[in-house]
């Protein structure tokens, strides 16, 4: 029996940043944006997103209503929680109508979450293979404005299904782990905006990947080159490619190997870090633009979160995988998409639910998105479900 990715559906703002616009305005030259970091554009998340609407948005794209059925297991991933008891996972299943059988709960390790969602949802349909599992995975990336991260800001949000026989990718029982504890990144609950040591980040991050790659290959008697594509967790698309460089020499073909990590870069540079879903859209990115991809290819993935855990594992691409209604989807999202100027985008970024007690409602009618914050009141966020004839209904 297979197990793992069956579907996968991908949500971020409909407001972006050019890379070049931010780089003008903090006097910087746009070639270290664009090179040395790696970024073409960044996703602007109005006040009307958060990430349980995120995840819905992108959940609501892929379920049918056979899968609301059969989903019993609702896993969120998630750093950006938006209270510390409830969770993410029970507002999501709610607005989208899955099944109250279900089991859903909320988990974090910085931008691991993802990846823990996804192994034990795979763990889960081995034991339960009948059964259908939600991951979500949703970020808000925030260093603040004026910052040296700033250009490594994003959001969005990736859910996928994970079943047996898949239809994407085939996870194998092959992973290997790496954690230590690391002060590179995190959040502390009185900020809005991440704490960052970022150059010890990026030596930290480079140094799990290889711990975790030099555990895989050992474990499992593989060599890169059995790999089709490896694909990472991207902070920023050059981060990635730091950490292939640094094992690129074992490769016979290296060239082979860069091409297919510059398809699972594309998207992540016009979208910028969305923390848990990272890893997950640079394999979007793949699956959509790499054009040598064929059935039972191997792709490895490095799923690294900050504090810190890493883990390298792998999966073969399905029989049944098609790529054009993919790509074709993505491409729509993130071309329809409005580009923002720097002094709109710097007053987005101050409107937010504040960290007091405070009742606050934001004007939802300019937002289309099928799930909507309106706000607060009372301490109880409200979600909007828009249907577009204007009898929008409440979740509170
Ligand atoms: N043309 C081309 N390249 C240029 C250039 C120019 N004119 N000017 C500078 N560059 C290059 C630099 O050489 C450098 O390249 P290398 O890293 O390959 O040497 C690159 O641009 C960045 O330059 P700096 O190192 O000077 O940039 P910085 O000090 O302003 O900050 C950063 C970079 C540390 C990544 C910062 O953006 C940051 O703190 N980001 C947030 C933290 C982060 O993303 N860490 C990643 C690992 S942690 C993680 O993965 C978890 C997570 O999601 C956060």
């Amino acid at each position: 029996m297979t197990v793992g990715i069956d579907k996968i559906g991908f949500y971020t703002s409909p407001y972006f940043i050019d890379m070049v616009d931010l780089a003008h305005a903090r006097n910087e030259d746009p070639r270290k944006y664009l090179i040395g970091i790696g970024q073409k554009k960044q996703a602007v998340i109005p006040p009307t997103q958060d990430v349980v609407t995120m995840a819905a948005n992108a959940a609501q794209k892929i379920l049918s209503e056979g899968d609301k059925e059969k989903i019993d297991l609702v896993i969120f991933g998630t750093e950006t929680g938006v209270d510390n008891s409830k969770s993410a996972a029970i507002y999501v299943q709610s607005l989208l109508g899955i099944s109250k059988q279900a089991r859903s709960f909320e988990i974090k390790q910085a931008c691991y979450g993802g990846t823990a969602g996804v192994q034990m949802a795979v763990d889960h349909i081995r034991l339960h293979p009948e059964s259908k599992a939600l991951v979500l995975a949703a970020d808000i990336a925030r260093y603040g404005l004026n910052t040296p991260g700033e250009v490594t800001q994003g959001g969005g949000a990736v859910a996928m299904v994970i079943s047996s026989n898949p239809r994407i990718l085939e996870v194998e029982d092959k992973r290997s782990f790496h954690s230590d504890n690391i002060m590179d990144f995190w959040r502390p609950l009185y900020r809005h905006d991440a704490v960052v040591d970022g150059h010890y980040s990026n030596s930290i991050y480079v140094d799990f990947f290889q711990q975790t790659w030099t555990d895989y290959r050992q474990k499992y008697h593989r060599t890169i080159d059995d790999f089709r594509a490896l694909t990472f967790h991207l902070p920023y698309t050059k981060m990635g490619l730091k950490a292939l460089r640094s094992i690129i020499d074992q490769s016979k073909h290296p060239e082979a190997i860069l091409e297919q990590f510059e398809a699972s870069r594309m998207y992540n540079a016009l979208v910028g870090n969305l923390y848990t879903g990272s890893l997950y859209l640079s394999l979007i990115s793949l699956l959509s633009n790499s054009e040598a991809l064929n059935q039972d290819d191997l792709i490895g993935l490095f799923s690294y979160g900050s504090g810190a855990q890493g883990e390298f594992y792998s999966g073969r691409l399905s029989d049944q995988f098609d790529r054009s209604q993919l790509k074709t989807d993505m491409d729509t999202i993130l071309s329809e998409r409005s580009r923002i100027t720097i002094e709109q985008y710097q007053e987005m970024y101050q409107t937010f639910l504040p960290l007091n007690e405070e009742d606050k409602l934001f004007d939802v009618s300019s937002d289309n998105s099928c799930f909507v914050l309106k706000g607060r009141k009372e301490n109880r966020r409200i979600y909007l479900t828009k249907n577009g004839s204007g009898d929008d209904q409440s979740l509170d």
